[in-house]
């Protein structure tokens, strides 16, 4: 075979994480009645267990290759040999066949069954149609035709390519499968690196699964994924590695999310944060503020929503630094970190309130978070980073917050709290505060903030509130390029009108009515004027219901747009 590979790119799949499993050993809760007979025993043997007696595995997993070739397709040896077609791709000749190259020069070594089979499945390369055949005749075990739809111009339909791929390779249980497009030759040379930069991501992100908390965890087969006609060299050779640093970013924030929050509490969030910093300390530095110390900094309103609850708050602040060269650009990446959020005395009752999937309510952390694991990998120069978490959890009980109780944040504005389950943009008032006090020049705050974002958007859609169009205009940027979608929605202020207080500076909740933009409001009072800001409410994309699993929401999008501003000369 006339193969030349110039690249090798490895990664691995799924990142694990022993430090949770060791972390959760260290806390200690009383999961037994006081009053039980063995309690001395078991006081004894349960010191060191976290509630529930679970831990999270530590699955070593194996790596998954990326290799760039330019061969003949119908030379490749391998398990499946997977086509990516558009619909015009399929266009066929009077005698029925096809006139794409790729295809006819495939089919003519197969006699015309990939046109048959095509035709008889009624294959017309929608996005998400994929047909696979087991075949004899070329060097693949099996051929497979995958849908792009009808001319891809965004990273969704290669991103569903990667995904579609390695399902097929589960499902024959392939080692080895090569990807190709029927038509590439039209493609700039930097819509090649972002084609294969959606494909590698959408294939990492499609074969994680987090098997973490089962007893037995699967195995995939797959090892190797060759990308055939994108080129090769050393530009490809840096996007495909790009791909794995933010894949393992998102898996990261996957991984966080997903984990109950029996597990994950504010002090194993606080520790995953800490390991980040000591895993790239070339780069980074961490600061944990514990509850006396963001007392000494005011944080009344943060620290109002954490005072329910038995697991202490942790104020998390992680600092990227380059590793060489001038800082043109500081930035600061705020996130929610609730690690659960009951609702408070306003509990979340009914159906429709999710309250047992309120462990994602630290969504916005987990994106914060993961962004700082890949960026660590990435090491981009000109800019600094910080990265900024009020990470606490929502609780009921004596020394909690009282629906009427009044705050006070840092900034000194005073709160009433008509609401104890709008606790997010409490705690981010604070954390808003103290990123300003960093003297950034641009902030964005992420949050699974409001239900009513998610009734606006629905499930897989952002919303971004900023009042800067400067901003809005980078991170749309960012986003077209990591596929995330995002839609912007306005800063109403006459809006502020329904969260005046009779008692204090302002309500925490208005009505019902334009619930995600006046959460917006609220947020905006904590910045400052001089700073560029943006939130993103993602309470719709932070989790997948089908899958039911976490999406890693934000990673890719802050990575890139945290990169474009350091390559930015200002
Ligand atoms: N964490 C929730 C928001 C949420 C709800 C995210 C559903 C994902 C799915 C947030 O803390 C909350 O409870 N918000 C309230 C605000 C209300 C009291 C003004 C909401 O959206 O109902
Ligand atoms: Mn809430
Ligand atoms: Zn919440």
């Amino acid at each position: 075979m006339a193969a030349i590979a110039t690249i090798l790119v490895c990664f691995k799949t799924t990142s694990s994480s022993p430090f949770l499993a060791r972390l959760a050993s260290r806390l200690h809760f009383a999961a037994f009645p006081l009053r039980s007979p063995s309690r001395k025993l078991m006081t004894h043997t349960l010191a060191r267990a976290t509630l529930g007696l679970t831990h999270p595995a530590d699955i070593e997993t194996p790596k998954i290759c990326f290799a760039a070739k330019d061969v003949d397709v119908t030379e490749w040896k391998g398990d499946i040999l997977a086509v990516a077609v558009t619909e015009k791709d399929l266009t066929r000749n009077a005698k029925s066949k096809f006139e794409n190259v790729i295809l006819s020069k495939i089919d003519s070594k197969l006699g015309g069954l990939l046109a048959e089979a095509s035709s008889e499945e009624d294959f017309s390369g929608k996005v998400g149609q994929s047909t696979v055949l087991r075949i004899t005749g070329l060097g693949s075990k099996r051929v497979g035709l995958i849908g792009l739809g009808q001319s891809p111009s965004t990273p969704a339909p290669f991103k569903s390519l990667g995904e579609a791929v390695v399902a097929a390779a589960k499902s024959s249980q392939a080692s080895s499968v090569a990807i190709v497009l029927a038509s590439s030759e039209g493609l700039s040379a930097q819509s090649k690196l972002s084609t294969a930069y959606a494909i590698a991501s959408g294939a990492v992100l499609g074969i994680f699964e987090d098997n973490r908390y089962k007893s037995e965890a699967k195995k995939t087969s797959l090892r190797s994924i060759d990308i055939i006609g994108l080129g090769t060299g050393p530009e490809l050779e840096k996007k495909l590695k790009y791909a794995g640093d933010v894949s393992s970013g998102v898996i990261f924030g996957r991984e966080l999310v997903n984990s109950p929050a029996n597990v994950l509490t504010p002090g194993v969030l606080a520790e995953e944060a800490v390991k980040i910093a000591s895993t790239y300390s070339d780069v980074f530095t961490a600061k944990i503020l514990n509850a006396e110390q963001c007392q000494e900094l005011k944080m009344g309103s943060y620290l109002g929503v954490a005072a329910a609850s038995a697991n202490p708050p942790h104020f998390i602040h992680l600092c990227y630094k380059p590793p060489s060269g001038p800082v043109n650009v500081k930035l600061a990446l705020v996130g929610k970190g609730l690690t659960f959020d009951s609702g408070g005395y306003n509990i979340k009752t009914g159906p429709a309130c999710s309250i047992e999937l309120m462990k994602f309510d630290m969504g916005g952390s987990a994106a914060v978070l993961g962004t700082a694991k890949a960026l660590g990998q990435i090491k981009p120069l000109g800019v600094e980073v910080h990265f900024i978490v009020a990470a606490c959890e929502n609780m009921i009980s004596g020394t909690g917050m009282r629906p009427g109780d009044v705050v006070t944040a840092s900034n000194g504005k005073t709160i009433e709290v008509n609401n104890t389950d709008a606790e997010g943009r409490l705690t981010l008032a604070d954390a808003l505060v103290y990123a300003c006090n960093q003297g950034v020049e641009k902030i964005i705050d992420l949050a699974t903030l409001t239900g009513a974002c998610v009734v606006a958007l629905g499930p897989s859609i952002a919303g971004v509130f900023t009042p800067s169009d400067d901003l809005a205009k980078e991170v749309f940027e960012a986003s077209n390029a990591s596929g995330e979608k995002l839609w912007r929605l306005p800063l109403e202020e006459s809006y502020w009108e329904s969260m005046k207080s009779g008692v204090a500076d302002m309500l925490n909740t208005g009505g019902r009515q334009g619930g995600a933009i006046v959460a917006a409001l609220f947020l905006k009072q904590f910045v400052d004027e001089k700073v560029q800001w943006m939130h993103i409410d993602m309470a719709g994309p932070v989790w997948n219901d089908k899958k039911r699993s976490a999406t890693g929401f934000g990673i890719a999008t802050l990575v890139e747009w945290v990169l474009k501003n350091g390559s930015k000369a200002n």
